[in-house]
This record gives C-alpha cells, sequence and structure tokens, in this order.
C-alpha cells in the first residue's frame, strides 16, 4: 500500500474513491461540504433521508449519479460517520479510520483519498491522525493465512490511499505516514510470528526471522549463540528451562547501529519461550494451545528491529532473545533442583512453569556487556498481570522513575497504555528460601510483582523497565491472535528519545 499527503480541495480530487466525514449532529465538514455543493447536495441529501446517521462507524458508499456529479474527478463518495463532532476524539477517530479503510479493502477500488484525517480529533495532531491511519491499515490487512489452505478472503486491489494535507502539516503527515508505516510492518512480522504453532515457530525460526529482517541492511547485524555457548557463559538458568527438550535453543543478539559508537545503547530484552507447557509443574490443558504466544516480547524485539530498520534512526540499539521451549522430559528440570544463574546466583527452581524469569535472568545478566543505557525486557511473563490489569494495559515495573514515567506516557501517547505496579523492598523478602540465593516463585501473592522482584536480582546497577504483557501481547475467543503490542509503545519511546 502507497500512502501519500494529498494537499487540494476535496470536489477537486482525481481519484476512484474519496473518503469524506460526516457527522451526526453539527453542519457539514468543510471538506464534505464542497464535495456536497460539486454534486447539487447529494450528501446533505443522503443525511436528509436517512441513508446515513454519522454515528461512529457508519459507512455508506455511494456512486454521484452523472448529472449530479458533473464536477467531480472522483468515481465513488464514501462517506463515514464520526459521531457527535463535540466528542471526535483519538478514540472516534481510530474507529472511523478502521471502518473506512474495512470498507475500502471490500471494494474493487484501485486507490483513494481520505479526508477523515483532516478533521480535529481531540488527543491528536496532523502527524498522529497519520499515522495512526497508516497503523490502522497495516493492523486491518494483515490476516494469518500460513497454515490455512482455504482461505477465501479476496486479495485487496486497493493500492494507494491519500491522506488529506493542508501544505503547512505535510511535513508533519509525512513524518506520520513514515512512522505508522514502519510500526504497523514490524507490528505484522510479530503478529505472525506469534500466531504461527509451536511446531513451526522454534527457537531456530525466530533466529531464520532475526536474520531476514538484518538482510541487507549495514546497519543491523545478527549474532547467535547455541547451547554449547550457554554453557560456557554459566548460563545455568536458561538452560535448565530447556533441558527437557531436544529442540535446541538459542540466545539472539541484534545489533542496530544508527548512531555514534560513543552512544550507549537502548536495550531490549524479549522472553521468547516458543512453547511453555510448563514443564514437569506440567499446566492444565485448558487453553494451554495459547502458550505458543509465549514468544511474543521475543516477537516484539523482532517487530521493532524490524520497524527501526526502515525507519533508520540515529540511536543504537541492543536486543537480546532467549529462545527455547518448555518441556517435560526425564531430562526436565524438577521442583527444587538449584541452578546457577551466569550472574554467580543460585536459584532454587520451586515451580518450573516460572521459567521465563529464568530465561530472562541469564539474557539480563548478559545484555549487560553492552554497557546500555538502559534496558527494557519486555515477556508475557505472569498469569496474575491479566488477572490485576486485564488485556487493556501492559504490566510496567521498574527500578527507575524517570524510565517509567516515559514509558507510560508513550505508551497513552501510542493507545498502547501500560500501568506501574511497585517493586519495594519488601516484596523481594518473598523470594527467600533456605537452599539457595533466592527462589523463582513468590507465592500466591502479588504474583506480578514478585516476578518483576525476581528479574530486579539481575540488572544491577541498571536503569531497567520490564513490560509484562500476558494480558495484552494477544487475544482470545473469537478473535484469537497476536496483537503486535508494546511494539507502538516501545517505537513511541524510541523515536522521541532525542
Ligand atoms: N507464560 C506464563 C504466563 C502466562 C500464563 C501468560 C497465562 C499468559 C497467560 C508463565 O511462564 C507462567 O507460567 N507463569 C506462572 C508463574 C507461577 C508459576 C508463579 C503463572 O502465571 O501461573
Ligand atoms: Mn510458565
Ligand atoms: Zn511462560
Amino acid at each position: 500500500m502507497r500512502f501519500e499527503a494529498k494537499t487540494g480541495h476535496a470536489a477537486k480530487q482525481k481519484t476512484a474513491c474519496l473518503v469524506l466525514p460526516v457527522y451526526s449532529s453539527g453542519a457539514l465538514p468543510a471538506s464534505t461540504k464542497s464535495v456536497n455543493a460539486a454534486t447539487n447536495g447529494l450528501i446533505a441529501n443522503l443525511l436528509e433521508d436517512g441513508d446515513i446517521e454519522g454515528k461512529v462507524g457508519d459507512a455508506l458508499l455511494v456512486k454521484p449519479p452523472q448529472n449530479q456529479g458533473q464536477s467531480l474527478l472522483a468515481g465513488r463518495i464514501l462517506l463515514i460517520g464520526c459521531g457527535d463532532r463535540k466528542n471526535f476524539g483519538r478514540k472516534q477517530y481510530r474507529k472511523a479510520i478502521r471502518v473506512a479503510f474495512g470498507a475500502l479493502r471490500k471494494t474493487k477500488l484501485k486507490d483513494a483519498v481520505c479526508f477523515l484525517n483532516g478533521e480535529t480529533a481531540r488527543g491528536t495532531n496532523a502527524y498522529r491522525r497519520a499515522r495512526i491511519a497508516v497503523e490502522v491499515w497495516h493492523h486491518g490487512a494483515y490476516r494469518y493465512t500460513t497454515t490455512k489452505t482455504n482461505d477465501k478472503t479476496k486479495p485487496i486491489v486497493l493500492t494507494s490511499i491519500g491522506l488529506t494535507a493542508n501544505p503547512s502539516q505535510a511535513t508533519q503527515i509525512r513524518k506520520g505516514i513514515k512512522h505508522g508505516d514502519a510500526a504497523g510492518k514490524g507490528m505484522n512480522i510479530s503478529r505472525e510470528l506469534g500466531n504461527l504453532p509451536a511446531n513451526l515457530c522454534t527457537p531456530s525460526h525466530l533466529v531464520k526471522e532475526a536474520r531476514r529482517i538484518a538482510r541487507g541492511n549495514a546497519k543491523l547485524h545478527v549474532e547467535v549463540l547455541n547451547e554449547a555457548d550457554m554453557k560456557k557463559l554459566g548460563m545455568g538458568a536458561l538452560l535448565s528451562v530447556t533441558a527437557g527438550t531436544i529442540e535446541p535453543a538459542k540466545l539472539i543478539v541484534l545489533r542496530y547501529n544508527g548512531a555514534a559508537r560513543s552512544r550507549k545503547p537502548v536495550a531490549l530484552v524479549g522472553k521468547g519461550v516458543t512453547f511453555d507447557s510448563g514443564g514437569i509443574s506440567l499446566k492444565p490443558g485448558a487453553a494451554m494451545d495459547e502458550m505458543k504466544f509465549d514468544m511474543c516480547g521475543a516477537a516484539t524485539v523482532i517487530g521493532v528491529f524490524a520497524a527501526i530498520a526502515l525507519l533508520k534512526p540515529s540511536l543504537n540499539l541492543v536486543g537480546v532473545i532467549p529462545a527455547c521451549e518448555n518441556l517435560p522430559s526425564s531430562k526436565a528440570t524438577k521442583p527444587g533442583d538449584v541452578v546457577t544463574a551466569m550472574s554467580g546466583k543460585t536459584i532454587e527452581i520451586l515451580n518450573t512453569d516460572a521459567e521465563g524469569r529464568l530465561i530472562l535472568a541469564d539474557a539480563l545478566t548478559y545484555v549487560q556487556k553492552f554497557k546500555p543505557e538502559l534496558i527494557i525486557d519486555m515477556a508475557t511473563l505472569t498469569g496474575a498481570c491479566l488477572v490485576a490489569l486485564g488485556r487493556y494495559r501492559s504490566g510496567l515495573l521498574s527500578n527507575s522513575n524517570k524510565l517509567a514515567n516515559a514509558l507510560l506516557k508513550a505508551g497513552d501517547a501510542a493507545d498502547d497504555p501500560a500501568w506501574r505496579l511497585p517493586l519495594d523492598d519488601e516484596y523481594k523478602a518473598l523470594l527467600k528460601t533456605n537452599f539457595a540465593d533466592l527462589q523463582n516463585i513468590g507465592g500466591r501473592d502479588a504474583g506480578t510483582i514478585t516476578a518483576g522482584a525476581f528479574l530486579a536480582e539481575f540488572v544491577g546497577e541498571y536503569d531497567w523497565a520490564h513490560l509484562d504483557i500476558a494480558g495484552t501481547a494477544w487475544l482470545t475467543g473469537g478473535r484469537k491472535g497476536s496483537t503486535g503490542r508494546p511494539i507502538p509503545l516501545l517505537l513511541e519511546y524510541l523515536l522521541n528519545r532525542h
């Protein structure tokens, strides 16, 4: 899909389809008004007759009659309801765009020019509206088909969408288009990895995907450590998780060098458990298939790097992905086993299903060799996070108020929100054991916090934040599938840092 900023009046656009806003109350917006005038009041009549009410998400595709559309250069008009003009904000805008693009995808029209983003929507500016529009396009255009042989979805005919721009905003809109395009593509790469079944999306497949993204990009490098390398480095925590499977574990290191070597990188670490059965502490059967999504932290890192590879911003980034399966077998780690992490700390594994924190412990230790400015990890870490925050906000835990606040702000700006949970020392006490430096579970209470407290033991003095995306990385039920979150939050943060 090609997106471009389009200047000029609505009635003068030469396009297969004009996408125009209508409100459920109030006068016609300027763009719609000019087309209404050029069509002898066609749109006012449709509203009056009740063909479209103008509620948010209403849509009506019309072909202007020859005699009415003589001065119009567009073949079709797609009217989109934006609701009450007084209440038109970011959410309403998002929905209006989603409906508009959804309707366009179903047609055989080749191109369109959209005037929805020309409307003032509370909580947005021209940049944001363009970025949202392009992100929404990519989100809606994605279909999972890889393992289906009977997919009947017709291919999309539309190849180009113009977004209206008055000349003073054209630069901002182009920037919004660029960022939205990269974010949308990165999210769809991440979603595809999440949706792929675990028999295809193995640690080795994640390696392939990381290499594919880096290919042909001189600023991007991938390095992969195998189990022998991990053993040499003393990664006893990571190796204990992969002990029960014959599928080889990988530690994937991605580097993006977009700024001077002297600039410290931002480090992203993503949990890559390609299937989490729980191990010897086996999970119950219900919904266990969803544990193929337990690598969504890893997919987030790959998606962010894919977006960064397109945008080439001036920053340095390092990504570390510990990837493995968590399965039971005679070689699997047992409850009560004590292992030594790369940091030297000993861990008593009381529940082999608390495996994410184990692989992250070694990844968080390893990433420190790059002397990062700060570390952010993403992980589908605790079911408790779903209980606490549901599927709307990701959990955020951090040892730095500055970093936490910046990430919260980025999440709100990108409609990918998070919520901070505390990390007082009192919670760390719950990880004490008689048999090792710490145990890998904290009991029933405050499950998301004790998981965070465990990770905090492995970040040294670094500024660090942990995003628990157990509730936000995928949807269940009829819309079961990966969401691509928290890529919008992370891109918002990374692109606005300097
Ligand atoms: N990957 C799971 C967390 C999870 C579970 C995410 C369900 C989304 C939905 C993680 O490895 C896990 O099993 N965590 C345990 C920790 C417990 C044993 C302390 C959990 O949340 O039950
Ligand atoms: Mn688990
Ligand atoms: Zn897990």
